[in-house]
């Protein structure tokens, strides 16, 4: 038998009891007669203590464990003299009376406790210690609980998990496929998918009509902390449903898990925002509504006063950041810093401090007198003691930096606490998005979505302001999930096909199936897909995906573990009726 209880569960109440006890050594420490070492285990952490004077022998044996060796003991639970409130497990130690090496370990490459010395790197690459972590493992139980929670949430209100497959056709979804060459089919390929869509909408069609499925994703695109080329979407389809019906649905599932996860009970609906109103007050379409500081643009106001720098510009606009009046010259020089940074790529930063004593002092005092600018103060509400920062550029990337500047302010002001969770919907995005440069209107979530049907004569006049039936679930500034009402009609989804710039013969190639699907009664249907990873981050209170994922890729795509993307064999290229045309960098 290798153990009886865990490392974990032994109390007060077991004081007395013989036990075995399995698992690693964390560290040990020689105190003069005594051998003290930690024992760990998926479960928690027991202190062994080996005595020189009782035992016979084990002193000696204990002083010879290495860091991760995998032992086996046996003795008597004690209460400890020196308790260790911290830890469950902390009343008690565990007299050894026998002592069995199970197997050694080589020196660990960084150390294997909450604050580890280890870079990312040389954690990805040995990911099964960096596992043996706390906080990592607390990561991946957190999402299994989630797992469980999800699943049991959406059975109960009679949605069905249905697998669908993974060697598909290519979809257009924004970003590229991940391929897979068919051995069976020379020159031709299998796409990964990048969502199970079109076979969710399938199943519509076959009559499931509350479908849901905990899927791998795959989609080969420049990562962010938020973005891995694989991961995972909580996939939901629901048929004879209007929008609210989907937001009322999943907004239960929100619900349900703030409350069994998180202790969290949000009352009442989410509110929902426009996606216009989010872009113009948030300059962002996953707005953190969990403090205001609001943008307003200032276009009006401040252009025809002979400030060059305004009146060249497409868009002025500005945030008012409560309590920052005090700024130093150093502190406003280092935020102008800030902004010139090329991720945020403005040329520089105007602003006007309102002080406690009622003053104002700008930067452009030359060309904004004091009425001027009490006009700025009126406009953002400001109060003594508050700083109001502008920007000016190019409409989009100035809402864009705005955006990123109140997010930074809000960090410095501590606005954004991870324990508050203000979830909303944004809604109506706009169905069609002008790519430069291909030169043509993209279809901004995927081609199946439905568009407002009094939108569609804009389809001839003004394309880009085509409204779509598409909402996205935003929680504390993070998209966690996105879906739609799809189209159910084949004439529709002909129109919508043409509209995008694919040719009779390109739609029929690549959606044929579907095409031919919705002749045989189609029910009007609509749905929604999550982030699972993103979800479960947010939970944790962290910003990288990549930890709440046993064994992620890296910013370049690589599994540094098992070390792939790699080359295979000449023959395997054979198979495949594979040339490579460029050999990777040695
Ligand atoms: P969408 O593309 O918006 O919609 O994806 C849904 C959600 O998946 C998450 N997500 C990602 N998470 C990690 N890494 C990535 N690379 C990544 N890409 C997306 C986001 C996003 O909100 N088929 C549609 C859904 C539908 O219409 O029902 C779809 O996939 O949290």
């Amino acid at each position: 038998m290798y153990r009886t209880h865990n490392c974990g569960e032994l109390k007060m109440e077991n004081v007395g009891e013989r036990v075995i006890l399995s698992g690693w050594v964390q560290k040990s420490r020689d105190l003069g007669g005594m051998t003290f070492v930690d024992l760990r285990d998926r479960y928690g952490i027991t202190q062994l203590v080996f005595n020189m004077e009782s035992d016979t022998g084990l002193c000696g044996e204990a002083r010879k464990l290495g860091r991760e060796f995998v032992v086996k003991a046996e003795g008597m639970v004690a209460e400890r003299s020196n308790k260790n409130l911290q830890i469950p497990t902390g009343h008690i130690e565990i007299r050894v009376e026998k002592l069995e090496v199970l197997n050694s370990s080589n020196t660990p490459p960084f150390t294997i406790e909450e604050n580890t010395d280890g870079g990312d790197d040389l954690r990805m690459k040995y990911r099964y210690l960096d596992l043996r972590r706390v906080v990592v493992r607390e990561n991946l139980q957190l999402r299994h609980r989630m797992a469980i929670e999800i699943r049991k949430y959406l059975s109960e209100e009679g949605f069905m998990e249905v697998e669908t497959p993974v060697l598909i056709k290519s979809t257009p979804e924004g970003a590229r496929d991940f391929v897979v060459p068919s051995r069976m089919n020379p020159g031709e390929f299998y796409a990964l998918p990048q969502s199970p869509q079109t076979f969710k909408q399938l199943l519509m069609v076959a009559g499931f009509d509350k479908y849901f499925q905990i899927v791998k994703c795959f989609r080969d695109e420049d990562l962010r902390a938020d973005r891995q080329p694989e991961f995972t979407q909580i996939d939901c389809e629901m048929s004879f449903v209007e929008r609210d019906d989907i937001l009322t649905a999943f907004e239960g599932l929100a619900k349900h898990l703030f409350e069994s996860i998180k202790g969290v009970e949000i009352e009442g609906s989410f509110p929902k925002m426009l996606y216009v109103d989010a872009m113009s007050r948030y300059g962002n379409d996953k707005p953190d509504i969990r403090f205001e500081m609001e943008l307003s643009e200032m276009s009006d106001l401040v252009k025809g006063k002979g400030f060059q720098v305004f009146d060249s510009v497409e868009y002025v606009g500005g945030i008012c950041a409560t309590r920052c009046a005090g700024y130093s010259r150093k502190q406003l020089d280092a935020l102008t810093d800030w902004v010139k940074r090329p991720q945020i790529g403005m040329k520089g930063l105007v602003y006007v401090k309102y002080n406690e004593d009622g003053t104002l002092k700008s930067s452009v005092d030359k060309f904004y007198d004091e009425t001027a600018l009490k006009q700025w103060v009126e406009l953002f509400e400001a109060k003594p003691g508050d700083l109001i920062l502008v920007l000016a550029g190019d409409r989009e990337l100035t809402l864009k930096a705005l955006s990123e500047l109140r997010l930074e302010m809000g960090n410095r002001l501590e606005l954004r606490d991870p324990e508050v969770f203000k979830p909303l919907w944004v809604v109506d995005f706009p169905l069609l998005e002008w790519d430069e440069e291909s030169k043509r209107f993209h279809a901004m979530h995927h081609p199946f979505t439905s568009p407002y049907e009094e939108d569609l004569e804009l389809f001839r006049t003004d394309p880009g302001k085509v409204r779509a039936r598409a909402y996205d679930l935003v929680i504390n500034g993070v998209e966690i999930g996105g879906g739609s009402i799809r189209i159910h009609d084949e004439g529709l989804q002909k129109q919508m096909f043409d509209n995008l710039g694919f040719t009779e013969e390109e739609a029929r190639k690549q959606f044929g199936f579907l095409m031919s699907a919705f002749r045989y009664g189609a029910p009007p249907h609509g749905g929604i897909a999550f982030g699972f990873d993103r979800w479960v981050a947010l939970f944790a209170g962290i910003e990288s995906i990549r930890d709440v994922i046993a064994f992620p890729k890296n910013n370049a795509g690589r599994d540094m573990m098992i070390d792939t993307p790699s080359t295979i064999s000449n023959e395997q290229l054979d198979e495949l009726s594979l040339k490579v045309s460029k050999q990777p960098p040695k």
